[in-house]
This record gives structure tokens, C-alpha cells and sequence, in this order.
């Protein structure tokens, strides 16, 4: 058999994840065989349930991607994206340790497995690499700033640049295709609120008529992304030969302040929730340390796949309403 007919799988570990789903879903939609690793920490089986009726050539296998890599044979594979990760600052503060060794011991090991044969791969770093940041917009070339280790949060931003580093290196020294993508705030249906994010928990508040919980003064910035502009703009990194060995802002510039994007929330699903402001420190435990602006520079990506986010915040609120209210319909009571 020749290499390209040997190399007929992708696979995506995090797959029944919020983004990994997506990315599965657009991945089978291109007509691809996919292999998905997913322990289920934070995923779900149901995040997937529209790709299997779609009748999508999928295989799910659960356990951890560090161990689970070691069935499957890396030369069948044509590419890796590795998104399997503890994600979100609350579930950092309440499982450090884990979070830490997920990150940085699962990546170690899919990346090794990866460059035994050479394929391809793509992992999802985060924004949160840039720590406190030295300038805004960040740049993938600014240096990074972190606070004390005593403060547990950086931790999460310290074991994704530990990934970077991995990847990088197997770059440099086996030549492994490799590309690091920092995601910023990526939105959109299947999200859980759970772990903190904000944009589900906002919408899921205001379709309850509960309070919109907004942390200190709400006037701290982020750029939001609708997943579905994210994922092909990932594929197509991965597929470009140009983004081998480097590293790449994924999101929007567009930034909102946390107490608009609330009212933005509210008036979109004509909801009579009010807004409020929390102390961090009641949000967070004491001495929690945010960031004010968190923006993208996305010269480098536009010069590289020509991206441009297309889907409006509002259309991206309206879209994850009806996926709340879809689920709960569905649930049994
Ligand atoms: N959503 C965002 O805004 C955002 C921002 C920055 C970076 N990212 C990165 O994107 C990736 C996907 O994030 P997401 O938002 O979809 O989160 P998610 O929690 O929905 O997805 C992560 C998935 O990985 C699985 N998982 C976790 N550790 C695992 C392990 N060791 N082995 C196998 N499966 C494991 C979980 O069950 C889950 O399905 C992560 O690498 C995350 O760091 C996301």
C-alpha cells in the first residue's frame, strides 16, 4: 500500500470536546475518517451525536491520550490535532496538580507518538501563554509575564507554553510537522458553563431569568470567536505547509468589555435578567489576578490562511440559546 493510502485516518484527541466536537463534525463533513481519543473529563458523547447521525466515519475511543495513543499504529494516521486538555481558570484552581499533568505529560506523549512517523499535528495552546502580556495587541513573538507560582492560575498558562516548547522541539529536532495554534476566546454552541466560561453561563442565567454574574467591574476585555469560523481556520493551518514550526493567534480582535458583552446577553434573548457585579475575590478566592485586555494580533494568521470570523456575537448568543434550550428539552425528566 502507498503511504497516501496507508495514512487514511485523522486523529483528534479532546474530540468530545466543545471545540473538538466542532472540529470532528467539520473534519467528516470534508469526507475524512476520524479517530477520536476522549477520557470524558469535561467532554461528552452527546457533543457528537449530530456527526453520528450524519453517518460520519468515526471511531471514539475513551481513555486518556497519553496512554491510548499507544494502540494505535502513527503511521496510519495523516494528521493529529491534539486538543485534549484541562481548560478554564476555575477547574485550574480546583485540580491544579491534574490540570498541570494533563497538559503537559498527555501532550508529551501524543507528541512523541506523532513524531515516531512524522505526521503531521496541530495542538491548541491558549492565550493565556501571554500571561499578563508586556503589550496589546499580543504578538506570538512577545515575550510572556507571569505572576508568582504561588498564584496557582498561571499554572494553566505555564504547562500550554510547556506544550509549545515540546512541540517546537520535536520540530527542530526530528522534523516533526508541527503547529501551535493560541486560541482566544472561542464560543459557540456546546459550550459548558461549568468550568466557568462565560458566555454560556451569561446565556444560561438569562434564559433561567437568574442574575447575569459579572466579576469585578466588568470593564476587563475579551475578543470572542464563534467556534465555527475557529475550526476551518485551524484545518487550514494544518494543511498549510507554511505553518510548520510556528506558532499562531486564533480568534478575533474585536474586543468586548465583560459587563457589555452581559447586556449584549440580555438583549438579544429580550430576557428581564439583571446584571450584577461579583468581587473577584468572592468569584475566585482571594488575590485573583485578571487581565484587563486580552487582544490578538492577527497579522501573522492573515498573511498565512487569509482568516476573517464571519459569525456576528449576537447570531453566536442566539445559536448557543437554542442549543441550552434543545438539551433541556431533550433531558429526561
Ligand atoms: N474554548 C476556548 O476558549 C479555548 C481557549 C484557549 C485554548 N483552548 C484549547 O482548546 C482545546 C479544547 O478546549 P475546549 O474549550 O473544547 O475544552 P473542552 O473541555 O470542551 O475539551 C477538552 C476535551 O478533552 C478531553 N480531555 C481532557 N484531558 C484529556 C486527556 N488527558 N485525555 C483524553 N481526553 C482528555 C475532555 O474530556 C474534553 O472532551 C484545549 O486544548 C484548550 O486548552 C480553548
Amino acid at each position: 500500500m502507498n503511504d497516501s493510502r496507508a495514512r487514511q485516518r485523522i486523529l483528534v484527541t479532546g474530540g468530545a470536546g466543545f471545540v473538538g466536537s466542532h472540529l470532528v463534525g467539520h473534519l467528516c463533513s470534508r469526507g475524512a475518517a476520524v479517530t477520536i481519543i476522549d477520557d470524558l473529563s469535561t467532554g461528552s458523547l452527546r457533543n457528537l451525536v449530530e456527526v453520528r447521525d450524519g453517518g460520519a466515519n468515526l471511531e471514539f475511543i475513551e481513555g486518556r491520550a497519553g496512554a491510548a495513543i499507544n494502540g494505535l499504529d502513527a503511521r496510519s494516521f495523516s494528521a493529529v490535532y491534539h486538543l485534549a486538555a484541562a481548560v478554564g481558570v476555575q477547574l485550574v484552581l480546583e485540580k491544579t496538580a491534574e490540570a498541570v499533568e494533563r497538559n503537559v505529560i498527555d501532550t508529551s506523549s501524543v507528541l512523541r507518538w506523532a513524531a515516531s512517523a512524522g505526521v503531521p499535528t496541530l495542538i491548541t495552546s491558549s492565550s493565556e501563554v501571554y500571561g499578563r502580556g508586556v503589550r496589546s495587541p499580543f504578538r506570538e513573538e512577545d515575550d510572556v509575564v507571569y505572576g508568582p507560582t504561588t498564584a496557582l492560575r498561571w499554572s494553566y498558562a505555564c504547562s500550554k507554553a510547556l506544550d509549545e516548547y515540546l512541540a517546537l522541539a520535536h520540530y527542530h529536532a526530528a522534523g516533526l510537522p508541527a503547529t501551535v495554534v493560541r486560541l482566544f476566546n472561542t464560543v459557540g454552541p456546546r459550550q459548558t458553563g461549568r468550568y466557568g466560561m462565560v458566555l454560556p453561563r451569561f446565556v444560561r442565567s438569562a434564559l433561567n431569568g437568574q442574575p447575569l454574574e459579572v466579576y469585578g467591574d466588568g470593564r476587563q476585555s475579551r475578543c470572542f470567536c464563534d467556534v465555527r469560523d475557529v475550526v476551518p481556520a485551524i484545518v487550514a493551518l494544518l494543511e498549510s505547509s507554511a505553518s510548520r514550526g510556528r506558532v499562531f493567534n486564533v480568534g478575533s480582535d474585536q474586543s468586548t468589555s465583560i459587563g457589555d458583552l452581559a447586556r449584549l446577553v440580555v438583549a438579544t434573548l429580550g430576557s428581564s435578567s439583571p446584571v450584577v457585579n461579583v468581587p473577584y475575590a468572592e468569584a475566585y478566592g482571594p488575590g485573583f489576578d485578571d487581565l484587563q485586555i486580552r487582544q490578538p494580533d492577527l497579522t501573522r494568521i492573515r498573511e498565512t490562511i487569509s482568516f476573517a470570523p464571519r459569525i456576528a456575537l449576537t447570531q453566536t448568543i442566539t445559536d448557543i440559546a437554542a442549543q441550552i434550550t434543545r438539551v433541556a428539552a431533550e433531558a429526561p425528566r
